[in-house]
């Protein structure tokens, strides 16, 4: 089989494939949550995550019902947890993980995955949440001026 062919091939049953219902339906629920996040809802501004899952990872995003943004959790060495808000601290633009920091797409920001200030404009490193754990949780203070 030729490249040319090969390619006309494939696409076609990538195509039929993509045109089943349930194949849409499988990608497009995948595409809802993405892998490693969990939502949640504050009670008390105070975000309660089960420790199990940090079982098998160190780090989760969280997504807290109407809080503005998204908190990175990453379990340190020592089992201390390390809570960052995922905002820059420059004009208060969501960040993105990128992976062992986090970026900002408005002006370029960029800080450590400690939360440091890497590059800026932003001057200030990010904001970390006080935690602790109670039973088998980490709780989570929000802070609500953010
Ligand atoms: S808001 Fe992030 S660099 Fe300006």
């Amino acid at each position: 089989m030729d490249r040319k062919e090969f390619i006309k091939t494939s696409c076609t049953g990538v195509c039929v494939a993509l045109g089943s219902g349930f194949i849409m339906s499988a990608l497009l629920s995948a595409c809802k949550t993405p892998l490693g996040v969990i939502k949640t809802a504050a009670k008390d501004n105070n975000v309660i995550i089960p420790l199990a899952e940090f079982e098998h990872t160190d780090y989760k995003l969280v997504r807290v019902n109407n809080y503005n943004y998204d908190l990175a959790i990453q379990k340190k060495e020592d089992g201390t947890f390390r809570v960052l808000v995922m905002m820059c601290t420059h004009a208060s633009q969501p960040l993105t993980k990128t992976g062992n920091s986090y970026f900002c797409t408005l002006h370029g920001s960029q800080f450590s995955n400690t939360g440091a200030v890497l590059k800026g404009p932003a001057e200030k490193n990010m904001i970390e949440l006080p935690s602790r754990i109670v039973s088998n949780n980490l709780t989570i203070k929000l802070n609500t001026s953010i």
